[in-house]
C-alpha cells in the first residue's frame, strides 16, 4: 500500500490548454470564470485520483489572478494535495502561463479547493487511501 507521500505524488495532475479566442474576454485575455472552472475540475480530478472515492467541492478558498493570460499563449494547470483531513482534502492549483514561441513561463494564478468524500447518500465519509 502506498504511503501518504506516494499517494500525493501519484495524484499530482496536470492539464495544458491553448488559449484560443473562445476562452477569452473582451480584453483578449483568459476569462476568469473559465479559469475557475478549469481549476475546480482539476482539483476534482486530483482529489479523485488521490482517494478513488466520490468527491465534491465544498469550498474554494482565495484564488489569486496574478497575471493576465493572453490569447495565443499556453496555460498549464497543476493540482496537488496539500492536506488530508477526516472527510476532506485540500488541493492547491497553480496555473502557469507559457509563451508559444519561447520557453518563457511564469505563474499566473493559484488557488486552493476543499473537496469532500461522500457516500451514495451524498453524506461525508472518511477519506480512506
Ligand atoms: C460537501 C457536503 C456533503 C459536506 O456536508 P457537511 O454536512 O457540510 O459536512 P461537514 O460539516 O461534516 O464537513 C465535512 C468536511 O468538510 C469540511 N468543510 C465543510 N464546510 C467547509 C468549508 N466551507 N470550507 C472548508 N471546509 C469545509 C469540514 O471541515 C469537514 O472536513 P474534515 O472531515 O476533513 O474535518 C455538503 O456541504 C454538500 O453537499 N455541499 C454541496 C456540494 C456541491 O454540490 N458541490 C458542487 C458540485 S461538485
Amino acid at each position: 500500500m502506498a504511503s501518504l507521500q506516494e499517494r500525493i505524488d501519484m495524484s499530482v495532475t496536470r492539464t495544458v490548454k491553448a488559449i484560443f479566442p473562445n476562452t477569452t474576454n473582451h480584453y483578449d485575455t483568459l476569462f476568469g470564470g473559465t479559469a475557475l472552472m478549469w481549476m475546480d475540475e482539476l482539483a476534482f480530478i486530483t482529489a479523485t485520483r488521490f482517494s478513488r472515492q466520490r468527491m465534491v467541492t465544498v469550498s474554494s478558498d482565495r484564488v489569486d489572478f496574478k497575471k493576465p493570460v493572453p490569447a495565443g499563449t499556453i496555460a498549464e494547470l497543476i493540482g496537488r494535495v496539500t492536506h488530508v483531513g477526516t472527510t476532506s482534502i485540500i488541493i492547491k492549483v497553480e496555473v502557469y502561463l507559457e509563451q508559444m514561441y519561447s520557453d518563457e513561463r511564469e505563474k499566473a494564478m493559484e488557488g486552493t479547493f476543499t473537496m469532500v468524500a461522500i457516500d451514495e447518500h451524498k453524506k461525508p465519509v472518511k477519506i480512506s487511501y
